[in-house]
């Protein structure tokens, strides 16, 4: 499979531009810039990508390329930093722009030369994304300007002969027109690209793959529900069959119907599939728990007990699998952040359990990537486009202490507002909607009778990373529909409230 390498200079779009890659069909990996050139010969690109980053070529700390990457006869196209590595490195000069000369931010109108490979097939002008405040202000020898802006004559250069092309814009952020287009131009017209990166192929690969790394050899795997864990299963599942276990902690706390659909969606695989119904013990746990942390901690902890005792009963595995898919990888280690939430999620595991390795068979793919492996496995679509949910579940969409009455109820409302969402064709522009049981009563009237029950409030947000999100403009009538049928169906709930704070300052879930 040709293979391109997106060379990391810390700039804030790198995933971004390999999932493009990606997107054109061709496949792509994100190292480091001072990943040696021996292993980079090894990968056999057949092109690279330099990204952008937050230096200036002159800093003193700035990263660098080896030179005689150049004379690895693969093409190179450099995007902001990049392109001014680039630049930099083969005799040009880079300067810091003036304030208000060659400096850019934003939209910038471009005009581009659709004579260059890089611009084939594009309008002369368009939009473009810029953000850099140095700009090049001698070009290298053997390239020529392939687009400009009013602001700055130097915004592409290129040299055909050798392939080499950078851009002072971000052609992989929406921001700039026809941006994929030129990313295609590189790989299909410049690289070579046969567009062989497709999930069929990548499938029956990763399947043999399996296979030869496994072996005879057991492999356990706790399933969660969520999307990562149950391709991960479907995956190896198909891979290796009943020398593959998989542990499904029910914890009682899971979405209306959700723990049979999991369970349902295995049904086509011979493989040895565990489900621990554990509410009760769950519950038991966590009665009279009012802190959300604190409900992380309990659920947390139980989950590994629960999850240890199963896979006790099996004795030594060889391979405990997990579903860390490929944005985790490149984020690994990224720097330490404040700690918000505690995030439960099946991974953290090993300790606890006897096994020789790891095995993680998602590690290379996006979350849409994962999706798409998961639909050409046969999983089910409501399991491959499930929204996130997280790992502690309902226990804290359930404001102050649990009850299963609380959950039941909980489960109830949460299905209508599920519902009547997908009936109004809004599942998808949405990216993570849910109820959220709070722990405020107040009064009501129904019928000729005073209440005194719970306040639902309905949470629904967009967001393409979850880091930040902004609330979702729900049309009135729905949120309506969903507010009578919850009241009518629903007991214990006379009010519904609609929550309208983005991340930040409030956060996606409640506790
Ligand atoms: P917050 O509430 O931190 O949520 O804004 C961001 C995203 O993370 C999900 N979330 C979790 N996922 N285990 C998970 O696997 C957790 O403990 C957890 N807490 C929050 C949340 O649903 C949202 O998608």
């Amino acid at each position: 499979m040709q293979k391109v390498v997106v060379l990391d200079f810390g700039g804030q779009y790198n995933q971004l531009i390999a999932r493009r890659v990606r997107e054109c069909s061709v496949y792509c990996e994100v190292k480091p810039y001072h990943t040696p050139l021996p292993v980079l010969r090894e990968m056999d690109p057949i092109g690279i990508i330099f990204t952008g980053g937050p230096n200036s070529v002159y800093d003193e700390k700035a990263p660098h390329v080896d030179p005689e990457i150049f004379r690895l006869g693969v093409p190179i196209l450099g995007i902001c930093y990049g392109c001014q590595l680039l630049a930099h490195s083969l005799g040009g000069r880079v300067a810091a722009a003036q304030a208000d000369t060659a400096r850019e931010y934003g939209k910038t109108e471009t005009r581009y030369d659709t004579a260059c490979r890089l611009f084939r097939g594009l309008p002369e002008t368009g939009v473009s994304w810029m953000s850099h405040g140095d700009y090049m202000e001698k070009v290298p020898e053997g390239f020529t300007l392939a687009a400009r802006s009013g602001a700055c004559p130097n915004v592409a250069i290129a040299d055909e002969a050798r392939g080499f092309y950078g851009v002072q814009f971000h052609p992989e952020v929406d921001h700039t027109e026809h941006g994929l287009q030129m990313l295609r131009n590189f790989l299909y017209e410049v690289c070579g690209a046969k567009g062989d990166w497709t999930m069929g192929d990548y499938c029956k690969s990763a399947v043999a793959a399996i296979r030869e790394k496994v072996g005879d050899g057991k492999v356990l795997l706790a399933l969660s529900g969520g999307v990562d864990s149950s391709v991960a299963a479907a995956l190896l599942a198909e891979a290796v069959g009943r020398q593959l276990t998989c542990v499904f902690v029910d914890h009682g706390l899971m979405r209306k119907d959700e723990g049979d659909e999991v369970e349902n969606a295995f049904a086509k695989w011979d493989l040895n599939f565990i489900r621990v119904n554990a509410e009760t013990r769950f519950l038991l746990k966590l009665a009279g728990v009012d802190g959300p942390e604190r409900k992380r901690k309990i659920i947390g902890e139980e989950f590994i007990r629960v999850f240890e005792e199963e896979a006790k009963k099996l004795g030594r595995v060889d391979f405990l699998a997990q579903g860390t898919i490929y944005p985790d990888v490149i984020e690994s280690g990224a720097g330490d952040a404040a700690v918000i939430k505690s995030h439960h999620n099946v991974g953290g595991l090993p300790d606890c359990v006897d096994f020789r390795e790891i095995i993680e068979p998602l590690r290379m793919l996006f979350k849409d990537e994962v999706r798409a492996l998961g639909r050409e496995l046969g999983l089910p679509e409501y399991l491959v486009m499930r929204q996130p949910f997280p790992g502690p579940g309902l226990a804290i969409r359930i404001i102050g202490d649990i009850t299963k009455e609380k959950a039941d109820t909980l489960r109830e409302a949460d299905a209508i507002y599920r519902e009547e969402i997908a009936a109004a064709g809004l599942d998808r522009a949405i990216n993570q909607y849910f109820a959220v049981l709070t722990n405020t009563r107040s009064v009501g009237v129904m019928g000729d009778g005073r209440t005194y029950d719970y306040t639902l409030a309905l949470r629904a947000v967009t967001t393409s990373d979850f880091m930040t999100a902004d609330w979702a403009r729900i049309p009135y009538d729905v949120l309506e529909r969903v507010s009578v049928r919850i009241v009518n169906e629903v007991s214990m709930i006379n009010r519904i409230v609609y929550d309208i704070t983005s991340k930040p300052p409030a956060t996606v879930e409640w506790e």
